[in-house]
């Protein structure tokens, strides 16, 4: 575990190109895997989350080859997968562990075991183990609840599953079983989730049918996926040099090429809500590589700006939830107080970060206070600095950092090298901006 100081700053200036999307290269890899002819994946998020993935569908039968910039992935086909014959380690990567199951329940007569580490170990899989149960899988979790789980391939049936929360992770699992079921499946989110599955099978091929809150699909033979994927730059990784702009005075940041997928950019128009300027298109129309990939890119410019307290209402909550964190630090910096509120699946994401963010800030002169489903930060017009854990947990690592940044005598942050999870080059484009 490696302990870094981040001292305060002057205004940070400059361009940043954040590492590639996780969530989109995860569900790449995912597809290409389940596709036959081989794909070309440009900008594969190089990470341990999603080298995880890479690994898995590797011991899945897929072949999986550098070739320069690009991975590229000759799958197994949707029911051709092969035994590993050991457990399949997903590492860190929540997606992984909850997509996966998806696509493993259809492969009759195959047996998988799905594993992880031990923050992995504490996070739930009944929520995919339940809807997968009903279209007749047979799927055992440890305890009913947590990995490891074993995946017993059986054929499977379409059912219609109305998501308790709204999750993105649960919703395409469901999505890519219903890809192998007989008959359609419907899955009805109560709030609009990220869409990147959607988007991709659309561009293998598959009909994907949205009505309202309702996503269908129906069993398919093959996925079409498309030759060549050029993955977009992550928005929950930009958001760390969004927030970095808008608390360090005299800040201005560019973040080039960043994925702007409207399910995605809530942080965005949280911030501006602040009085954050934020200068850029959100969701503009597709064009050049965006066309191949379905996903919508801009650059986006973040200037300092005095910020006020909001609230976040749970309808918000999904297209902004790996960025609450960085709301509640926003919140320090801002006159009032900044609630957000319905978040408590926070409390079940790679640590408990209602506890974690709370627990943070205040370790660093903040005034935080958590709720059962969310937190409270009362604006103290900055932080003093101190010393705070990651818990091994990615994005506190990395709000430790710009924390630090903003602070008045620094940040100490214990396993800064979590960051490594979603954002290896992080410090690295740290220092370019100083
Ligand atoms: C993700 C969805 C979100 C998010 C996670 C990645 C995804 O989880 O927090 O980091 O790639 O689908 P939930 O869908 O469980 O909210």
């Amino acid at each position: 575990m490696t302990t870094v100081r981040i001292d305060p700053q002057g205004p940070l200036a400059g361009a940043v190109a954040p590492p590639a999307d996780k969530s989109v290269s995860h569900r790449a890899a995912l597809l290409a895997g389940m596709s036959t002819r081989p794909v070309r994946i440009l900008n594969y998020l190089d990470a341990a989350d999603t080298n995880s993935t890479l690994a898995a569908v590797e011991a899945l039968g897929a072949e999986v080859r550098r070739d320069g910039e690009a991975i590229v992935v000759r799958g197994v086909g949707l029911r051709g997968t092969r035994d590993p014959g050991r457990p399949i380690d997903v590492g860190n990567a929540g997606t992984l562990m909850r997509l996966l199951p998806g696509w493993l329940a259809a492969q009759e007569g195959r047996s998988f075991v799905l594993d992880g580490d031990a923050s992995i170990r504490r996070r739930p899989v009944d929520r995919v183990a339940v809807p997968l149960a009903e279209m007749g899988a047979q799927i055992a979790p440890t305890d009913g609840r947590f990995p490891p789980v074993t995946v017993t391939g059986v054929p499977l049936h379409g059912i219609t599953y109305v998501l308790p929360v709204a999750s993105a992770q649960v919703k395409s699992c469901v999505l890519l079983a219903g890809l192998l079921a007989e008959g359609e499946t419907t899955v009805v989110e109560p709030e609009p989730s990220r869409d990147h599955t959607e988007r991709m099978l659309t561009l293998a091929g598959v009909p994907v049918r949205r009505s309202g809150d309702r996503v269908t699909v129906g069993r398919i033979d093959e996925l079409a996926f498309p030759e060549q994927f050029v993955v977009p730059a992550d928005p929950s990784s930009a958001a760390f040099w969004q927030a970095a702009a808008a608390i360090v005075p005299g800040s201005r940041i560019v973040v080039e090429h960043c994925g702007v997928n409207r399910t995605r950019t809530g942080f965005i128009e949280i911030l501006r809500r602040m009085g954050g300027v934020v200068d850029g298109e959100l969701e503009p129309a597709l064009a050049g590589d965006e066309i191949a990939s379905g996903e919508p890119v801009s650059d986006l410019v973040t200037t300092h700006a005095p910020l006020r307290g909001t609230i976040v209402e749970a309808h918000e909550v999904p297209a902004a939830i790996d960025e609450l964190p960085l709301v509640g630090l926003l919140g320090c910096f801002a006159e009032g107080e900044t609630i957000v509120r319905g978040a408590q699946e926070l409390r079940v994401k790679e640590s408990d970060r209602v506890t974690a963010v709370v627990t943070a800030l205040n370790a660093l002169g903040g005034d935080a206070e958590a709720t059962p489903d969310g937190f409270i930060v009362r604006g103290t017009g900055g932080l003093r600095g101190g010393r705070m854990a990651s818990g091994g947990d990615h994005r506190m690592a990395m709000l430790g950092a710009i924390a630090g940044l903003a602070s008045r005598d620094g940040v100490e942050i214990d396993g800064m090298d979590a960051a490594a999870v979603s954002y290896p080059g992080f410090l690295h484009d740290l220092a370019r901006l100083r």
